[in-house]
């Protein structure tokens, strides 16, 4: 069986504990696709040649996961190149057999617009700032500041900018825990899987 779900949306919104709680729970696979932006720009030197050279191993370094590298990585994520460089491997992890869960900026809208389940995972600025601040510590205020800046930046460039696609299930987790959330998009996907059946 071929069967995407494709979970976009801003930073520190859920998708990865929703993502990974799908994966889980349906026995698909999973890719997290900011950390392959993230790896991206950790290598260094030209990011189109980073981009087209990216090997599983530069997935593994334990510094990918930093405020710095994520805002790294939504600057080398603007450049079209680098994007184009990722996408056919993004898009053959999708459609391959026994099912995905691919997270990030631009799956439902340009790698995988066929995807047979569609999120948007959303929530306040304020919201995902505090919890991207409980990760990391430091200066929240510097934190929020960071995050709307990264907002703009993914939403904001040309191409494959940050939205929602038209047929996304929107699912705002601004006031919402995390085990309700998982447990809406588990419904949409049990549905989704159902209607096939
Ligand atoms: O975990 P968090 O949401 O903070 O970030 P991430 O998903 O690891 O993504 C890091 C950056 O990579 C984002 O700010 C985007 O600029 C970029 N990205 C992208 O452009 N397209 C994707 N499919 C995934 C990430």
């Amino acid at each position: 069986m071929i069967f995407t779900v494709a979970i976009d949306g801003p930073a520190a919104a859920g998708k990865g504990t929703i993502s990974r709680a799908v994966a889980a729970q349906f026995g698909f696979r999973h890719l997290d696709t900011g950390l392959l932006y993230r790896a991206v720009s950790a290598k260094g030197g030209d990011p189109v040649d980073a981009a087209r050279g990216l090997r599983p191993a530069d997935l593994d370094r334990d510094d990918l996961r930093s405020l710095a590298a994520g805002q790294a990585a939504s600057r080398v994520a603007a450049i079209p190149a680098v994007r184009e460089a990722l996408a056919g491997f993004q898009r053959r992890f999708a459609r391959e057999e026994g099912g995905a869960v691919l997270d990030g900026r631009d799956i439902g809208t340009v790698i995988c617009p066929e995807a047979e389940v569609k999120l948007y995972i959303t929530a306040s600025a304020e919201v995902r700032a505090h919890r991207r601040w409980l990760e990391v510590g430091g200066d929240e205020a510097q934190v929020l500041a960071e995050v709307r800046e990264r907002d703009a930046r993914d939403m904001g460039r040309d191409t494959s900018p940050l939205r929602a696609a038209a047929d996304a299930v929107v699912i705002d987790t601004s006031e919402m825990p995390v085990d309700e959330a998982v447990r809406r998009a588990s419904d949409i996907v049990e549905r989704a899987l159902e209607a096939r059946r």
